[in-house]
């Protein structure tokens, strides 16, 4: 099944990051008071890097854009330098003018975390639902920290990492030792993330190439939680030529 995910195969990682970015400043300067989605991750960074330049050179404003983020390590305060939150503000948010109080990253400290899942898909209705939201994959399919498994109308909720990915978060680039990643975040649900308008999901590199395949022609199917996006009516995988490289 290839369901109605467009592709968008770019020569290079730097081009994924110059159309996602676009991507953002055409629909915030088409409608300053967007409502976005963000995510973290090695694979955004160079996206929010454009965001910012656009910002400084050509007058990008995100003053009247509200955003939400896919998820955050449980455990971890804003303040912890591997806090999604802290991600957040450190490659974008300080780097634009978008107000604080319309960065929503769920609290990884939140004393009752039912209740800060609550809240959060409170605030998204409150805000009118998403416009537009970035998504990463892991190289087990999952998006958010939808680990396999996670069904295809969950919403925002405390979960359990897979050791995989905590294998993957903590080879350098962010945690140096797999004791020191949290097992368990709180995140966006696949019903939550799929409510969405539009959707776009990043993928660069061959490491992601095997999850590309199964996401977008493989079965509908909670075995590969980005499978699940292809019913979605506004769906864009915009990868490189590695990440494309399993797809027939
Ligand atoms: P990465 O993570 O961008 O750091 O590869 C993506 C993800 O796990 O969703």
């Amino acid at each position: 099944m290839s369901g109605n995910i467009k592709l968008q195969i770019c020569d290079s990682a730097a081009a994924v990051a110059t159309a996602a970015a676009t991507a953002f400043a055409d629909l915030i300067r088409t409608r300053p008071d967007a409502v976005i989605g963000l995510a973290t991750g090695s694979t955004p960074e160079a996206t929010y890097t454009e965001m910012a330049r656009m910002h400084k050179d050509e007058g990008l404003t995100m003053a009247g854009v509200t955003s939400f983020n896919l998820d955050e390590y449980w455990g971890l305060g804003g303040d912890h330098e591997q806090s999604y939150r802290y991600f957040m503000n450190d490659r974008l948010f300080r780097h634009v003018d978008i107000h604080p109080w319309n960065t929503h990253v769920l609290n990884g400290k939140a004393r009752f975390p039912a209740l800060e899942c609550r809240s959060f898909e409170d605030r998204i209705l409150a805000a009118g639902g998403v416009d537009l939201w970035l998504l990463g994959i892991g190289g087990n399919g999952h998006i958010a920290f939808n680990e396999p498994g996670s069904s295809v109308d969950s919403r925002t909720r405390l979960v359990s990492l897979t050791q995989e990915t905590i294998d993957a978060n903590s080879d350098g680039r962010f945690f140096s030792d797999p004791s020191e990643v949290p097992r368990c975040a709180l995140s966006a649900g696949i019903g939550t993330i799929r409510e969405a308008r539009a959707l776009i999901l990043l993928a660069t590199g061959a490491k992601k190439a095997d999850a590309i395949a199964a996401a977008v022609e493989g079965p509908f199917s909670p075995d590969c939680p980005s499978s699940l996006l292809q019913d979605h009516p506004e769906c864009t995988f915009i990868i490189d030529a590695a990440a494309a490289s399993m797809l027939t």
